[in-house]
């Protein structure tokens, strides 16, 4: 990357102020003043300082994906089941390490959000933000009103009880019904757990909204965008958990 943009990229001024900045002696590359502003510098190797100090490009990257059915969400698995690490970088050119917000089981399908942003990590997934996760699923039978209250009041299920979740009947299709279901935590396998409960278990399950992101535009799995910095401000917002 040209010394000019990392300066900009790092916030230190505006792109056209930048060369000014360099011009003025006051930016200093491996301990030697720079004057070059197309030098190019390695952000990974390179010290870059301004007056002294050490700049470093914050480089937060988020992505959205759509994550295919067969991988785990896991980073490492000692049985080599297939990760999206492995789906990514077949795939893709990511070139940061991002780790995914949450976890979906290996055969669901569905939005994840990707990302080396701990504090976005956090806030997504800490109960209390209360962000909501919506899942499409197809479960046996269809649930009738009582089952719907179920899920409003909350239900005890071996480890813990739920919080207040909703459930929606979409339609219903032979023996089976698609429904929607909308949490705002995300306990291991809750979904599927909080639907065998009720006596209509899963057997097809999709992520398709968490907070204000959607599958717009990733709609097939393995589907991937990035997004900016000013979405992600735009996303915290909107789902309070500024
Ligand atoms: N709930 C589940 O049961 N599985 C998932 O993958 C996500 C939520």
């Amino acid at each position: 990357m040209k010394l000019e943009r990392y300066i900009q990229k790092a916030g230190i001024t505006s792109r056209r102020k930048a060369p000014k900045l360099i011009e003025s002696g006051r930016v200093k590359v491996n301990s030697k003043i720079a004057k070059d502003f197309f030098l190019e510098v390695d952000e990974e190797k390179d010290i870059i300082e301004v007056d002294g100090k050490p700049i470093e490009l914050e480089n937060k990257q988020y992505y959205l994906f759509n994550k295919p059915a067969g991988y785990i969400t896991a980073l490492k698995d000692p049985f080599k089941t297939p990760t999206i690490n492995d789906f990514l970088k077949k795939h893709y050119n990511i070139t940061v390490r991002v780790h995914p917000v949450g976890r979906l089981d290996k055969d669901t399908e569905g939005l994840l959000i990707l990302t080396n942003d701990g504090d976005l990590t956090y806030k997504v997934l800490h109960p209390k933000m209360k962000v909501e996760k919506e899942y499409l699923a197809k479960v046996y039978g269809t649930p009738n009103k009582e089952d719907v209250k179920r899920f409003e009041k909350g239900m005890k299920l071996k480890q813990f009880t739920t919080s207040p979740a909703r459930l929606q009947i979409k339609e219903s299709e032979g023996n089976f019904s698609w429904i929607t279901i909308v949490i705002r935590e995300g306990k291991k396998r809750q979904v599927k757990r909080m639907c065998s409960h009720i006596g209509h278990k899963v057997v097809y399950l999709k992520r398709i909204r968490v907070g204000t992101f959607t599958l717009f535009g990733i709609e097939k799995p393995g589907d991937l965008k990035e997004i900016g910095k000013d979405e992600i401000e735009k996303f915290m917002i909107e789902n309070q958990i500024v």
